[in-house]
């Protein structure tokens, strides 16, 4: 790896300088011009799976389009828990609301032989990548364009946007000036559209399906009554080695007490 790189990777607050000068030389394939292009981008604070074009998730290789979330490998644990519940399902269906570049849509496809998964997500730039993974995608409001298919899923998975407003600003610099607010912002406390998430997830999940959400903070409170509402029970948190949580999962008990009426406008899958 070139010191002068993992130099300047270094002096621009890079912690992990020498595995990103791997990877940003292993991009510009012994181009040295296009090697400063993509050093300057880096410098500049734009994510290094923009820049590459691409991120290992659950040890599959993903393509990343520029302009879209970028996957976090803290949310591996919550890919590999579907998986096992998909699993037992024996081959069964899952939605990934929320899909993004299609991580967890995309493990649970490679992972549970003949699973039948779907992915939604509202934003243009991340359903295309997420069909470039392979996924089978579609675009709209989280659980609207499965309407079709109410009651018929076994997992549905969520890494919604569930950032409090008000603490978007403590993210980190690249994070928050590159990567888009619509799929960080998740509103005041930070749960607006994990709860219609649980909402939806209510309908589309047969009973004793599961549905699995990042959260963290101290958010698995605050959606205790929502999950009560919609007839989830059996609620689970789990936590990363810091003890910080970072997510949970809650199994359809009951059906939901109110229906959500589904837009009339939605397209079907
Ligand atoms: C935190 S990112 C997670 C993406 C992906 N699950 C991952 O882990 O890489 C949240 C995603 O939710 C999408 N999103 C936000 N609001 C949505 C909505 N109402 N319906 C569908 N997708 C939404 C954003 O476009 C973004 O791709």
């Amino acid at each position: 790896v070139s010191i002068e790189v993992v130099e300047r990777l270094r002096a621009a607050g890079f912690v992990a300088a020498e595995e990103e000068a791997a990877d940003l030389i292993a991009a510009a394939g012994g181009d040295s011009r296009l090697l400063q292009t993509l050093l300057s981008r880096r410098e500049f604070g734009e994510p290094l799976a923009w820049i590459t074009g691409s991120l290992v998730f659950c040890g599959h290789r993903l393509h990343i389009e520029p302009g879209i979330f970028v996957p976090r490998l803290q949310s591996e644990e919550l890919a590999m828990r579907a998986s096992r519940l998909l699993t037992v399902s024996k081959g069964g269906t899952a939605a990934d609301l929320c899909t993004g570049a299609g991580a967890v849509a995309e493990h649970l496809q490679a992972s549970v032989r003949g699973a039948r998964v779907v992915g939604v997500d509202n934003d243009l730039k991340a359903v295309v990548c997420a069909a470039r993974n392979g996924v089978r995608v579609v675009a709209g409001d989280l659980g609207a364009p499965l309407r079709a298919a109410t009651g018929r899923f076994d997992v549905v998975t969520a890494i919604a946007p569930y950032v409090p407003t008000a603490q978007l600003a403590r993210l980190p610099r690249d994070v928050l000036e590159h990567e888009p607010r619509s799929a960080l912002d998740g509103g005041p406390d930070g749960l607006d559209v994990v709860r219609r998430v649980v909402a939806d997830a209510s309908q589309l999940l047969r009973r004793g399906g599961w549905l699995l959400v990042e959260i963290g903070g101290d958010q698995d409170g605050a959606l205790v009554a929502e999950l009560d509402e919609h007839g989830f029970g059996r609620p689970a948190t789990w936590y990363d080695e810091d003890g910080d949580l970072r997510g949970l999962s809650a199994s359809l008990v009951a059906p939901a007490r109110e229906p959500r009426a589904w837009p009339a406008s939605s397209p079907d899958p």
